[in-house]
């Protein structure tokens, strides 16, 4: 069996390792032939694609980025999955003599496979995104990076924010769902953490603001970019799409600080954390996940186990299937976000 490896979505530490977890198990163990193909889509449309083995993926784990490159290249022409465009993809297939596709993205990249599963193409998924929105899995490879990241961002504010008594605003990723800001903002013991999930309103947050003013400390507020205020539409102050159509996203901080410096008489400063923290070495838990996801994909392919996510569940890898969680998107929950409000403050 070939099985075309294809990377798809922003990239996420850990990609790396998911490969060469996946290749050594399947062409080591499995005896599979793997080719990977370059910039996601792009790469499958133009046959662009290099051959996996142990040699192509040595010492690839602590890398950042990932060796393939990825891409928002849809795989169907105008993104729509007719039933031609589906056709389309098994007939490149066969040109291209492959089998299988093992498909490493996030949400739009694991509806996809779903979408092929069920046209008869074989797909098997392997969970990455920093954002970790992607149901099915615990969490996704990359997340924990982004939060160290985040959270070491987080550290470095408060001492300078603390020496000018500033409040210091700092947004991070996550368009729908707030996981990086809400875990980062536990870690660094943010004062007030916004998520896309829970909107607030501006004079809330300046209550919390001034209540940290009160006690003597300066307030380190979180924000994840797809925040929006209560009764408010999200905030795009960038210019330009992102790779799906939708407005870019970025720019609540700079926003927010000065409303909040307006209404309180404190100095506020904005810093977006930005592709930083997508950026760099994989953290030990990241790689650890990716090369299980990578292992356990590969067993699936040799099972025939086709249109299912290698999902951590608890400490286990699980293989979920597709049609349970495509187009499902993981939100934090309520009872998660009041856990840290009420500390807000
Ligand atoms: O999906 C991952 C992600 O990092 C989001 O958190 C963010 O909104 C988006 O990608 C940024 O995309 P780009 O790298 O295209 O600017």
């Amino acid at each position: 069996m070939r099985i075309g490896v294809l990377c798809s979505g922003g990239d996420s530490p850990g990609m790396n390792a998911a490969i060469r977890g996946a290749v050594l198990r399947g062409v080591e163990v499995h005896g599979f032939e793997m080719v990977g193909f370059m910039d996601g889509w792009r790469g499958f449309h133009e046959g662009d694609f290099v051959e996996l083995d142990r040699l192509a993926v040595r010492g690839i784990s602590p890398l950042g980025g990932v060796m393939l490159g990825t891409s928002r290249v849809p795989p169907f022409p105008d993104g729509k999955a007719t039933p031609e465009a589906l056709r389309a993809v098994a007939a490149r297939m066969a040109e291209l003599g492959i089998d299988a596709f093992m498909l490493i993205g996030g949400n739009g990249t694991q509806t996809v496979a779903e979408l092929l599963t069920r046209a008869g193409i074989r797909a098997i998924g392997l969970p990455k995104t920093i954002d970790n929105d992607l149901a099915g899995t615990d969490y996704t490879f990359g997340f924990d990076t982004a939060v160290s990241i985040a959270a070491e961002a987080i550290d470095r504010l408060r001492t300078t924010g603390e020496s000018h008594r500033r409040c210091m605003v700092l947004e991070v990723m996550g368009r729908d769902a707030g996981w990086i800001a809400l875990n980062a903002g536990i870690a660094g013991g943010a004062q007030v953490t916004l998520i896309p999930e829970f909107p607030e309103s501006i004079e809330q947050i300046c209550d919390w603001v001034l209540s940290v003013r009160d006690r003597g400390r300066s307030s380190l507020v979180v924000v994840a970019e797809g925040f929006a205020f209560d009764g408010a539409d999200q905030v795009v102050v960038r210019e330009g799409l992102d790779g799906f159509g939708r407005p870019r996203l970025g720019g609540i901080a700079e926003v927010l600080a000065p409303l909040i410096e307006q209404r309180t008489g404190i100095e506020a400063r904005a810093t977006v954390l930005g592709h930083v923290q997508r950026g760099g070495s994989p953290t030990a838990f990241d790689r650890v996940l990716a090369t299980r996801t990578g292992i356990a994909g590969a067993n699936a392919a040799q099972e025939g186990a086709w249109g299912t996510l290698a999902g951590l569940r608890g400490d286990r890898i699980e293989m979920v299937p597709l049609s349970e969680i495509a187009g499902e998107l993981k939100t934090v929950p309520a009872d998660r976000y009041e856990e840290v409000r009420l500390t807000f403050g």
